[in-house]
């Protein structure tokens, strides 16, 4: 089964196609950078030229930034406000005349790790985190998602400030962080996390995820914390899974 899988990001809007019984891209992957500002209007019209370019017609899975609750977007924190709201799943199909399934970024991102990756029949709690311009989080409890957690704006204990300000890879960036200094980040941020869920099993994705050797060393929780195997084709190949039964 092959289907078209779109991840919208805050730099890039990558689509390929994807063969969901294997969980492996079978076409080139097309990445063009997100519209700015990423308006509905702009970053549909981008998904429209994806489409296109594949000649496809079938179903369509696409991972968004955002709170999504039968196919519409609750909140926007790295995305246009455009969005709040909107019920984009509809206004995807409306634009390209095929089926399309739209869920969170990190929950699509994990399910593709659950199905093909690092946690691959793995029982009991496990959660996914993606590090990048915000921090996605997605849970699966025996195999099942709990969607939409937003642990990404959790409030560390004796701070102020949404933990992806703080711990972020763009923070990482912004404040030109060592490894040292940004895992112990990241190891405070697992602690706090690690207390409130009990996780058996933490996937760390996003495209920092390819250096994890420089930072998962600073990382000291119960559960044992691995890299994401699908590294950044997760978001393609979970949106993908998700548009086929
Ligand atoms: C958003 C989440 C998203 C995460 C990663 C956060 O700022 O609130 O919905 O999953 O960034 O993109």
């Amino acid at each position: 089964m092959i289907a078209l899988g779109i991840d919208i990001g805050g730099s890039g809007i990558k689509g390929a196609l994807v063969d969901t019984e294997k969980g492996e891209m079978v076409s080139e992957r097309i990445r063009i950078p997100t519209p700015q500002p990423a308006t509905p209007e702009a970053v549909i019209g981008v998904m429209g030229e994806i489409v296109a370019a594949f000649k496809y017609k079938g179903p369509i899975g696409v991972g968004i930034p955002g709170i999504v609750i039968h196919g519409t977007v609750l909140s926007a924190a790295n995305i246009d406000d455009g969005w709040l709201d909107f019920p984009g799943q509809e206004a995807m199909v409306a634009a390209t005349g095929c089926p399309v399934t739209l869920l969170n970024d990190a929950d699509v991102a994990a399910v593709a790790e659950m199905h093909f990756g690092a946690g691959r029949s793995r029982p009991g709690v496990t959660m996914m985190f993606t590090l990048g311009t915000g921090i996605g989080s997605a849970m699966f409890v025996d195999g099942r998602l709990v969607p939409n957690l937003e642990l990404g704006h959790l409030y560390l204990p004796g701070m102020a400030i949404d933990a992806e300000d703080y711990t972020s890879d763009r923070m990482r960036k912004a404040e030109e962080l060592s490894w040292k200094k940004w895992g112990r980040r990241l190891n405070r941020y697992f602690h706090h996390v690690e207390f409130l869920f009990s996780p058996d099993l933490i996937i760390i994705g996003g495209g920092v995820s390819k250096k994890y050797e420089k930072f998962l060393p600073y990382i000291e929780t119960r559960a044992a914390v691995v890299p994401a195997l699908l590294r950044n084709e997760a978001g393609i190949i979970g949106a993908a899974a998700i548009a086929t039964p």
